[in-house]
C-alpha cells in the first residue's frame, strides 16, 4: 500500500471549522465568520456556528448552502518575480507600490511573504499562508540555500580566484555580532563590453543564511561596487523565465522539495499532532471532544 502523500495527510488532521473552510479557500475570515454566523454552515447536518469547534475531516461532513466542502491542505504556495522598486510588504503607510498588488485579492487576507527582498533587489519571492513552510525556511537553524545574482562595477573582469570573492567564499564578519557569514558558492559569470567606467560583472553567490541585506553588506564588506541584485533561486525552487511582476503556483513536487530542503518534511504533522494532543488533555475542552480526540490520536498513532 502507498502512503498518503503529505497532502491528503495534513487535509484529514482534525481542525478549527474556520480553519477548515479558510484552507477551503471560502473567503476571506470575515466571510467566513459571517458564513457561520448566518447558519449557513452545517457540520453532519446540523447548523454550525462556533468557528472553534473540531472538525475531524475523514468522518465529519460540512457543508455550505448545502454544498460539500472538501478538506484541504492550506492552499497557497506562489512564486513570484518581484520587480525592483516593489516594498516585500503587503501594505505601506505611505502608499508605495507592494508586492501586495501583484497577489491575486482571494489570496492577499490570508499569505504572506517568505522573508524579504529589498526594495531594489528583484527575483524569486515565494508567497504562502502556510505557516510550518514560512518557519522552515527562515529559520537561522534551517540554511536553506539562496541564490543570487550580482551586478557589479569593476575596473576589469574577475578572475574566479580573485581574493575578494574568495573572501565571500569562507566567510567574513559583517559587524553584526552573529560571528563570520557562513561558506557561500561563488561563481563568476559574464562581464560586459569595457566602457569608461569599467565593467559590468555578473556573479552568482549562494548563501545559507538570512541576514538583513546580507549579500549587499558582504560585498561592500569586501569593496565589491553592487550595481544590481536579483534573487534566482531558493532551495531547489528555480524562478526560471517568469516574467517580472509576474506569478505562478508551485507545484505540489516543488512544495514537497522545499520541504525536503529545509529538513521539515514532518513538521507539520508533528506541530499539528502537539497541538491536538493539549487540546485533548486541556480540563477546559469539552469532554466528548476530548474523548474524540483521544481515540483519533490514539487510531494514528504512528501513522503520523
Ligand atoms: N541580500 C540583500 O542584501 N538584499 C536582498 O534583498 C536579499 C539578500
Amino acid at each position: 500500500m502507498t502512503s498518503p502523500s503529505p497532502d491528503a495527510m495534513r487535509a484529514a488532521l482534525p481542525r478549527r471549522l474556520d480553519k477548515l473552510l479558510a484552507d477551503a479557500r471560502l473567503g476571506s475570515r470575515r466571510v467566513i465568520e459571517a458564513a457561520l454566523a448566518a447558519g449557513r454552515v452545517t457540520l453532519n447536518g446540523l447548523p454550525a456556528r462556533l468557528p472553534w469547534t473540531l472538525v475531524f475531516p475523514e468522518e465529519d461532513e460540512v457543508r455550505v448552502d448545502g454544498a460539500r466542502v472538501e478538506a484541504a491542505a492550506p492552499a497557497w504556495y506562489l512564486m513570484l518575480h518581484k520587480p525592483c522598486g516593489v516594498l516585500t510588504t503587503l501594505s505601506d503607510p505611505s502608499g508605495r507600490p507592494t508586492v501586495a498588488e501583484l497577489l491575486p485579492a482571494e489570496a492577499r487576507p490570508v499569505v504572506g511573504p517568505v522573508g524579504r527582498l529589498d526594495n531594489m533587489t528583484s527575483g524569486l519571492l515565494l508567497v504562502t499562508d502556510d505557516g510550518d513552510l514560512h518557519f522552515l525556511l527562515t529559520h537561522p537553524r534551517h540554511h536553506v540555500a539562496k541564490r543570487y545574482r550580482l551586478t557589479l562595477q569593476v575596473p576589469a573582469p574577475l578572475a574566479s580566484a580573485d581574493p575578494r570573492l574568495e573572501q565571500l567564499r569562507s566567510g567574513l564578519l559583517l559587524g553584526d555580532g552573529l560571528g563570520p557569514t557562513r561558506p557561500a558558492r561563488v561563481e563568476v559569470g559574464a562581464a560586459g563590453p569595457p566602457g569608461a567606467g569599467g565593467v559590468a560583472q555578473e556573479v552568482r553567490l549562494t548563501i545559507t543564511e538570512g541576514r538583513n541585506r546580507q549579500v549587499r553588506r558582504m560585498a561592500r564588506a569586501v569593496g565589491l561596487h553592487l550595481t544590481a541584485l536579483h534573487r534566482e533561486a531558493v532551495g531547489g525552487l528555480e524562478l526560471g523565465g517568469l516574467a517580472e511582476g509576474a506569478l505562478r503556483a508551485l507545484t505540489p513536487g516543488e512544495v514537497r522539495d522545499l520541504y525536503a530542503a529545509s529538513g521539515g518534511e514532518d513538521l507539520p504533522q508533528r506541530r499539528a499532532l502537539a497541538a491536538l494532543a493539549a487540546r485533548a488533555s486541556d480540563p477546559r475542552t469539552d469532554p466528548s471532544e476530548a474523548a474524540r480526540l483521544r481515540r483519533w490520536l490514539m487510531s494514528r498513532g504512528g501513522a503520523y
